[in-house]
């Protein structure tokens, strides 16, 4: 096997072009075969709708190498699902499910080299996305379209253990009440850069973007969901429209509930009844878990377990769902592909 000179523990997250990315093409209402090629850039139409009318989604998935060198997936087929409902928000062609999962384990084949070793949290990330493409002027759906997968290796998003970090509520919205917010578009994270930069300059991680119809309860924490655990051991998580539904969020919930025994609850949480919440998190791909010390809001920071130290539900979410991500822990049924 091919070996590639990267010192794996200096990994964040950045681009790296590897070696072969895949591409297929829509045209005449079908999905061609598909092929993995070298060039890392794309050549569209100037007239392109993913240019203008922002039409376009993405994904977000990782492989992981196992301690016995096998390299395996995480519920992939929750990405296809939830691109396909991206794709059908904005008009554009669903692509079927064996075909994303198919090019993801070509993809991460082709570039083998680049998954990092086992035991070091590194990852391989996978970015599969769909564009509208082709000549086209007046607003509606390209008459051509690209499913596109490239792979970069990562670092683990915690190097030296897990660590709390403050955030601030928004007056800005990342989606509106029925817009775009439960799909993978562009459009949401184009909108969501200005309200990150403001809150980093306060001195935060990042926002907390409150529900857009009434700015009292909360829906994302930057790019991820929030989860609180309450002081009689609940797993709650904001139930919305306009909130995308966090895979990670969703293997969270089945964890508490079958693998830790407590209740999960999805339903309102009111930005002015934090102190009903022990712990809080919030939970994505890139972090699995992010701690947060703090949430400010209207002048005063609410502290939940601590602004230095993890708490230990959260420490064992997070300790769980790695164990079945990095194979040390026994899978429920069907999220693992492996080979
Ligand atoms: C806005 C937003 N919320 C939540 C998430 C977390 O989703 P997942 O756990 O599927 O990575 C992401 C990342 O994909 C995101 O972009």
């Amino acid at each position: 096997m091919k070996t590639v000179n990267i010192d794996w523990s200096k990994l964040g997250f950045g681009y790296m072009k590897t070696d072969l990315r895949y591409i297929s093409k829509w045209k005449d209402g079908q999905w061609d075969e598909g092929a993995l090629v070298e060039d890392n850039t794309l050549t569209i139409s100037e007239a392109s709708t993913a240019l203008h009318y922002g039409q376009q989604c993405f994904e977000g998935l990782k492989a992981y190498r196992r301690k016995d060198g096998k390299i395996q997936l995480f519920r992939p087929d929750q990405n296809a699902k939830r691109l396909n409902n991206s794709c059908k928000r904005i008009m554009m062609p669903e692509v079927p499910e064996e075909k994303f999962i198919d090019a993801c384990i070509q993809v991460v084949k082709a570039n083998e080299a680049y998954v990092p070793p086992y035991g070091i949290g590194a990852t391989l990330y996978l970015r599969p996305f769909v564009i509208g493409v082709g000549d086209n002027l007046g607003v509606k759906p390209a008459p051509e379209f690209l499913f596109c997968i490239f792979c970069v290796p990562v670092g683990p998003y915690f190097k030296g253990g897990m660590a709390p970090v403050n955030f601030i509520t928004s007056d800005y919205d990342r989606a509106a009440p029925y817009g775009t917010g439960a799909a993978k578009v562009g459009g949401n994270y184009a909108g969501s850069l200005y309200p990150h930069e403001v809150a980093v300059k306060k001195g935060f991680a990042d926002c907390i973007y409150l529900d857009p119809m009434t700015h009292t309860k909360i829906e994302e924490v930057g790019a991820a969901n929030f989860f609180g655990i309450t002081h009689d051991n609940k797993f709650i998580t904001p139930k919305s429209p306009s909130i995308l539904p966090s895979i990670t969020k969703y293997s969270l919930m089945h964890l508490a509930k079958e693998y830790m025994g407590m209740e999960v609850e999805e339903r309102d949480v009111l930005i002015d009844k934090l102190d009903e919440f022990k712990e809080a998190g919030a939970c994505g791909t890139a972090a699995v878990i992010t701690p947060i010390g703090g949430i400010h809001h209207n002048d005063k920071l609410h502290v939940f377990h601590s602004e230095t130290e993890v708490g230990p539900v959260t420490k064992k979410l997070y300790d769980t769902l790695c164990g079945i991500q990095f194979g040390d822990i026994e899978a429920p049924e069907g999220w693992i592909v492996e080979f």
